[in-house]
């Protein structure tokens, strides 16, 4: 009973996070996308107006203007876009302590990387999660945010080092959940301590006609940028824990590096795609670092492995493995992932993903909690090129 509520829960947490970051995300773009594609020369002609945009949509035709600072009187309504970048990250720190913290000994910690315990581990990632916010917000004031490449490039070098560092503590997938929970935090606090409040000062002066602090606007305005760029490697981070062959890997941290670097350059590109100075090498650039990710990747082949492969192996040769090593949670009683490894129809059906999670990728058994040998891995591997009955 108590595993089904964790489990709806999860179920519950994750589509909430899907939601409201899909409406986060969304609407990030579509303003963004909006930025870019203002008719600037064609509302010239209308004063404090920066530019403007037709659209349709939906079987309607939109009209859209953007002022240069702001209308002279406040409109009644006006909208804010704050709440689905709160409940992206509340929902996903939910997410964080249903998935990782409350089953750390199976997604968070690795033996084999480091042996720490539950609590310890699981006060690294929230310290990390605000160590990040504070070291990214004192460079973004700092001296080094008046020239905004470099500052953009200190940040990359100090997220590639933050990979580098959880890869050292935590199995690969939490370590890679990390960086993204770290990306994501100062995404939304960005939004929460420097974004909106700066807007809110904006509407303030309005209303006390008053010039709006400049300096203010403008680093809404980075910080508006950072976002931007850090959207695609944030994204494909959610998603990598289906991907074991990035998170399990030996270098997961540079994979990671590449595909962030990727995600980035690609934004960049969308960014820039309108302007007449655009740089059409930047495309092909991130996806040479996607190759470069995907050669990186392929599979070994494990050393004795061709050797064994001369001598057929039977399935009562793996069976005792399976019973050993992976029955605790693949079982009837325990269906992991819908696995059940009991029955030799279920085994055999289901051969190809055995041996993706066993040998090609190490993400079976989780954090190796079972102790699997180097010796059996090859064994089961023998078994999938050359099964003797
Ligand atoms: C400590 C519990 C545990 C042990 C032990 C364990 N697994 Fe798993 N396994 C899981 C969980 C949890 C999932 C679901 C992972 C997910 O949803 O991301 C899973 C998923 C899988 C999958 C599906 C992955 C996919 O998407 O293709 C396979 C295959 C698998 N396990 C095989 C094994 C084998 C083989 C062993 C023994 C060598 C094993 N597991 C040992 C917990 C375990």
């Amino acid at each position: 009973m108590v595993a089904h509520i964790h489990d709806w829960l999860e179920l519950l947490f994750r589509w909430l996070h899907l939601i409201t970051g899909v409406a986060w995300i969304g609407a990030s773009f579509y303003f963004n996308w909006l930025e870019n594609q203002l008719d600037r020369a064609a509302a010239r002609n209308r004063e404090g107006i920066a530019g403007h945009l037709w659209a349709v949509h939906g079987g309607g035709f939109y009209y859209l203007e953007k002022y240069q600072v702001a209308p002279e009187k406040l409109p009644e309504t006006l909208h804010w876009f704050k709440w689905e970048a709160y409940f992206t990250w509340i929902t996903g720190m939910v997410l964080l302590v249903l998935v990782y913290y409350l089953n750390a000994q199976s997604y968070l910690i690795d033996p084999r990387v480091a042996d720490i315990s539950t609590p310890v581990a699981v006060a690294i990632g929230l310290i990390t999660l605000v160590v990040s916010w504070i070291v990214y917000d004192q460079l973004c004031k700092s001296a080094i945010a008046r020239q905004p490449m470099l500052l953009a490039a200190v940040i990359g070098v100090l997220l590639v080092l933050l990979s580098w560092g959880l890869s050292l503590v935590f199995g690969g997938r939490g370590a890679f959940i990390h960086v993204g929970s770290a990306i994501g935090t100062i995404m939304v606090a960005n939004v929460f301590f420097v974004i909106i409040p700066n807007q809110h000062d904006l509407v303030n002066a309005m209303k006390e006609n008053r010039l709006p602090d400049g300096e203010k606007g403008k680093a809404g305005l980075l910080r508006s940028r950072h976002n931007n760029y850090l959207t695609l490697p944030v994204l494909f981070i959610m998603i990598s824990n289906h991907y074991p062959s990035t998170y399990a890997h030996e270098w997961n941290w540079v994979i990671l590096a590449l595909i962030m670097a990727a995600g980035a350059a690609i934004r960049h590109y969308f960014n820039i795609r309108h302007l007449p100075q655009r740089k059409v090498w930047i495309l092909p650039v991130g996806a040479a670092l996607m190759v470069l990710a995907f050669l990186l990747t392929m599979p070994e082949q494990r050393e004795r492995a061709d050797e064994i492969t001369q001598e057929p192996v039977a399935y009562a040769e793996i069976r005792p493995v399976l019973e050993q090593r992976c029955m605790v949670c693949h079982a009837e009683t325990a269906a992991q992932g819908g696995i059940r490894l009991e029955d030799e129809a279920d085994v055999r059906r289901l051969s190809a993903r055995i041996h993706d999670a066993v040998v090609r990728s190490d993400s079976m058994p989780p954090g190796n909690a079972t102790g699997m040998t180097e010796e059996e891995r090859e064994l089961i591997d023998a078994w999938y090129r050359n099964p003797a009955d």
